[in-house]
């Protein structure tokens, strides 16, 4: 009954998808099992994504056709059963409308034309790149028609993730040009994050405006850096980005998932940041990381992706392992990390089952 009470007027009861064991769990409601979704659940080790990838010129091409971005997010949705979609998208493409040039080559991944000098970032616009990524929007939009009751994820990367990429023109092993870039010219770097920041803000807010129900932010690099440097370049940018969110009326209450990879040390730090759920990747037991954050938030995740290329019963082990350690807390089920492209899916059809086996109650 407290809860009713303290909802706020778009009450959860009038809504449907609202009722959604997902969003339940991320508003720490009474469930009665885990729910799960997975990073990269659409993606190529599903035969039909591959298909479909085919017949366009590249990744980009898919993202920017809403109807075929749409169509891809459905694709796990309708082959499992799933209890959240994340709209088919990249974090890199808030680059591209900052005017960036960005190309994803075969066998290579993300290429940006590198960041090298102050001027290379003052030419970035930040003031129109959201409305230049209404694909995404309209995307959502015809994604959470087609998902009925099914909730929708909107996502965006950390402000510091998406400007390693940036600088780095791409993947990279050593993070060398982005950190001699933050140790010789900090102002710079900073202008860039804050530019990011401010983009991926309005992003952010714009999702939420055509209709997904919660919101990721992926970090997926911030476990590269000392703590200081994290908490300069990383967690502050991030922090200023969740207030803004919590800010503005479209988006005070949405539910927010942060994704910060690596950075275990400074679990008390991450909790802070106030998002309604920490997604944590595989290097550590959820029980470790259960009593670090004392509970106060979700945990989703954390089954390491390559456990999905193992037996059978070594899947199942694990599933039931991470089970057992959030038992009586509050948990979405998740991989560590994105699903690797060559996983069979018939090893997903087998987590989803033993995940729900293994955590139903009574
Ligand atoms: O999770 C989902 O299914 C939603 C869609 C999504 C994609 N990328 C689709 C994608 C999301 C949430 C992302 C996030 C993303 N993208 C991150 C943060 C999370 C993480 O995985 O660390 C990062 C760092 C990127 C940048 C990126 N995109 C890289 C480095 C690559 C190449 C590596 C790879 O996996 O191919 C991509 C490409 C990409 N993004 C693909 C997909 C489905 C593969 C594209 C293809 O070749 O078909």
């Amino acid at each position: 009954m407290l809860e009713a009470k303290s909802a706020s007027t778009a009450t959860p009861q009038s809504n449907p998808v609202q009722n959604s064991l997902f969003l339940k769990a991320l508003r720490k409601e009474q469930i009665n099992r885990t729910p799960i979704w997975f990073m990269r659940q659409a993606g190529r080790y599903m035969p039909e994504y591959r298909q479909m990838r085919a017949k366009v010129k590249d990744f980009i091409a898919m993202c920017q056709d809403p109807q075929m971005a749409a169509d891809v997010t459905m694709l796990p949705i309708n082959r499992f059963d799933l209890d959240a979609a994340i709209i088919f998208s990249d974090i890199l493409l808030i680059g591209q409308a900052m005017g960036q040039e960005l190309a994803f080559v075969e066998n290579k991944g993300p290429v940006f034309e590198a960041i090298q000098k102050e001027e290379d970032i003052a030419k970035l616009d930040e003031h129109h790149a959201a409305e230049r990524l209404s694909f995404v929007f309209d995307a959502i939009q015809l994604a959470v028609k087609a998902l009925d009751n099914t909730p929708l994820i909107g996502f965006c990367g950390s402000p510091w993730t998406v400007a390693t990429y940036m600088v780095e023109g791409g993947t990279s092993k050593d993070f060398a040009k982005i950190k001699s870039f933050a140790w010789r010219n900090p102002n710079a770097l900073r202008s860039l994050i804050n530019k990011l920041t401010q983009v991926s803000l309005d992003y952010l807010i714009a999702q939420a405006q055509a209709g997904v129900q919660a919101l990721m932010i992926f970090d997926t690099w911030g476990g590269i850096l000392a703590d200081d440097p994290y908490r300069m370049f990383s967690l502050s940018p991030i922090q200023t980005l969740i207030q803004g969110l919590r800010e503005n009326p479209i988006t005070k209450d949405i539910p927010l998932i942060f994704f910060g990879k690596g950075k275990h040390n400074l679990y008390p730090e991450l909790v802070a940041l106030g998002t309604d759920a920490l997604s944590i990747d595989w290097t550590v037991s959820l029980g470790w990381v259960r009593q670090q954050t004392q509970d106060k938030v979700v945990l989703q995740g954390n089954l390491d992706p390559t456990v999905l290329l193992g037996s059978p019963d070594y899947l199942e082990a694990q599933i039931a392992q991470i089970i057992q350690d959030m038992q009586g807390g509050h948990h979405i089920f998740n991989l560590g990390h994105g699903v690797l492209p060559q996983t069979d899916p018939e090893q997903v059809v087998r987590m989803i089952q033993w995940v729900k086996h293994y955590s139903q109650q009574g």
